[in-house]
């Protein structure tokens, strides 16, 4: 199969993540079909797909013509076995559950063209785990989106160690045509790249929360306004090359042993969950979650644009 052979593609599983990468491939010119459980979820997911459009429209990243086109490149179909049918390229985007996964691939696998690339979205499993009963395992690959994922240029492309070195090869050719930055994670690692690296300042961050070194509004203060701002600019190892290794290297010496190397979340954390304080969702997380999701995630999207202007679609990137 050949990058020009792809013409269809079908997003199995249309919620938060699936309805963006759906929204990312019609949006690179693709006919898009998106399949779900049944037909509320779907409409659900076709509002979402309008309201991003309608944000790009605003902020004149795209037309008023250019919201049709979109979404007339866009079906839903909550037959999977119909929804599949003449698709060239599958992403699911379902839970992440092992077992559902396994089953899926198995479904896609009869359901789906003989040539089909069968990609999924999981964030922590292995596609050697759930992806090596179906007959074409050369063919299936994971494509790691970030949320949103109409937004966010970054795709991890992970390959399992039956993959070919074709798929692999049309997968990065796909998204590079609909603009993505995609990125070959060399082994089939847990976490992959980004996750690991975003574990890592994770388990930092919530180290010092536990500790008390800062509190919770001085933290995210700090790292947006320093790290956070500047490496959207300019990636770490950059930074170490600019700084200087031998500096860098002496400060890892007296730092390393000092930030935490824990294999649990901190107890703290447990117990702020147990009290059901999970954050927006539950009204109260590390803050006082008075704000709507819709608003605060319009405020990401809104801060989002102006910066892919700036650094990624003024440069032609
Ligand atoms: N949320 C994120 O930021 C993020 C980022 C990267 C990757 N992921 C991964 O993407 C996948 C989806 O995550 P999400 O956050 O979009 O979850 P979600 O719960 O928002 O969406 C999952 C969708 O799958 C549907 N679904 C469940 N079983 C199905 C089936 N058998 N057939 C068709 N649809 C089915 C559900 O109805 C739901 O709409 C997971 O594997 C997750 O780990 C999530």
């Amino acid at each position: 199969m050949q990058l020009e052979d792809i013409k269809n593609i079908a997003v199995v599983g249309a919620g938060l993540m699936g309805h963006g990468i759906g929204l990312a491939y019609a949006l690179g010119g693709y006919r898009v079909t998106l399949n779900d459980l049944n037909e509320a979820i779907l409409d659900k997911a076709i509002a979402n797909i309008k309201s991003n459009l309608e944000m790009l429209q605003e902020h004149k990243v795209i037309s008023k013509e250019a919201i049709s086109a979109t979404l007339s490149r866009i079906n839903t179909n909550s037959n999977l076995r119909e929804a599949v049918a003449q698709a060239d390229f599958v992403t699911e985007a379902v839970l992440e559950d092992l077992e559902l996964k396994r089953k899926l691939f198995k479904e896609l696998d009869l359901y789906s063209p003989k040539q089909a690339i069968l990609a999924s979205n999981t964030s922590s499993l292995l596609i050697s785990d759930f992806g090596s009963e179906v007959k074409r395992e050369g063919k299936v690959v994971i494509t790691h989106w970030f949320n949103p994922p109409h937004l966010v240029p970054v795709v991890e492309i992970v390959c399992g160690n039956n993959t070919s070195p074709e798929t692999a090869k049309v997968t990065y050719a796909l998204l590079k045509k609909i603009n993505k930055i995609p990125i070959r994670v060399a082994k089939e690692i847990p976490g992959f790249l980004v996750n690991r690296v975003q574990m890592a300042l994770i388990r930092e961050v919530w180290s010092l929360w536990e500790m008390g070194i800062a509190s919770a509004e001085d933290i995210d203060l700090a790292v947006k306004g320093s790290m956070g701002l500047r490496l959207a600019s300019m990636g770490p190892l950059e930074i170490c090359d600019l700084g200087g290794l031998d500096l860098w290297f002496k400060v890892a010496q007296n730092l390393f042993k000092e930030i935490n190397s824990s294999l649990e979340p901190p107890q703290l954390l447990k117990e702020k969950i147990e009290r059901g304080e999970k954050g927006l969702k539950s009204g109260r997380g590390f803050f006082d979650a008075k704000a709507k999701w819709e608003e605060k995630v319009k405020e990401r999207d809104t801060a989002l644009i102006q910066m892919l202007k700036l650094l990624y679609w003024a440069k032609g990137k």
